[in-house]
């Protein structure tokens, strides 16, 4: 991923770098729009590196985790958007206590999907998480259009189709990586409407 990074971030430097001339012979009437699209480029670049670097950041390995309650703060995390969205947000819970993950990355996860969700959603987002007794299961489905592209493409690295400045394409591969590392995996699951994607939380088990 940090070697296609090298490659991602080559393009909107090179934006930058062309815009910057054009601004150089302008017309002061043109520079203003000018300078606005080379700010989207470095907002993009700046977005390619943060969601590296917070992959990057050292792992702390799985530990107990409430996985309600981390529901319930990122739903209060992405509560402001989606009140701007005008999409509804629904937490469906109650019984996913005890999972087994690193809390930041849980949280770096269903941020990410909650995101995506909010992005394509027509009315609602609903998180919903379910105990089977062999593991916690975190449902996130939203009522958009569903996924344009193919899972396999979507969990690709820098696969993006939101215009630049709005995705890196970093997000679903990110999220994949950080669930396997701690045990767990995260899949697109078949929905009849929008989509849905699914985190599988392993069970923290005491030690005897
Ligand atoms: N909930 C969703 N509904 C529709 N398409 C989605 C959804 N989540 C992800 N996708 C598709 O998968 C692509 C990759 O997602 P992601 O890796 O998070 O990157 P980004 O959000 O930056 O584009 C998105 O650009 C979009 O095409
Ligand atoms: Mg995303």
């Amino acid at each position: 991923m940090v070697a296609g990074l090298g490659h991602e971030l080559r393009q909107p430097l090179f934006a930058v770098k062309s815009i910057a001339q054009l601004v150089l012979q302008a017309p002061e009437a043109e520079r203003e729009a000018l300078l606005t699209s080379l700010l989207e480029q470095v907002g993009h670049m700046e977005q390619l590196i943060e969601a590296i670097g917070n992959y990057s950041r050292k792992p702390q390995g799985p530990s107990i985790v409430d996985v309600d309650g981390v529901l319930s703060q990122v739903r209060r995390w992405l509560a402001p958007r989606a009140g701007r969205l005008g999409l509804s947000l629904r937490v469906v819970g109650g019984a996913a206590r005890a999972g087994s993950m690193d809390p930041v990355a849980l949280t770096q996860i269903l941020v990410n999907l909650g995101n995506n969700a909010l992005d394509a959603a027509r009315s609602r987002v609903e998180f919903e998480a379910e105990n089977t007794g062999s593991e916690i299961r975190v449902r996130i489905h939203d009522d958009g259009p569903g996924l344009s592209v193919s899972s396999a493409q979507a969990f690709e690295p820098f696969v993006t189709t939101k215009p630049p400045g709005k995705g890196t394409g970093l997000g679903l591969p990110i999220s994949r990586q950080l669930a396997r590392d701690n045990g767990g995996d995260l899949v697109l699951i078949p929905s009849d409407v929008g989509a849905s994607f699914e985190l599988v939380v392993p069970l923290w088990v005491p030690k005897g």
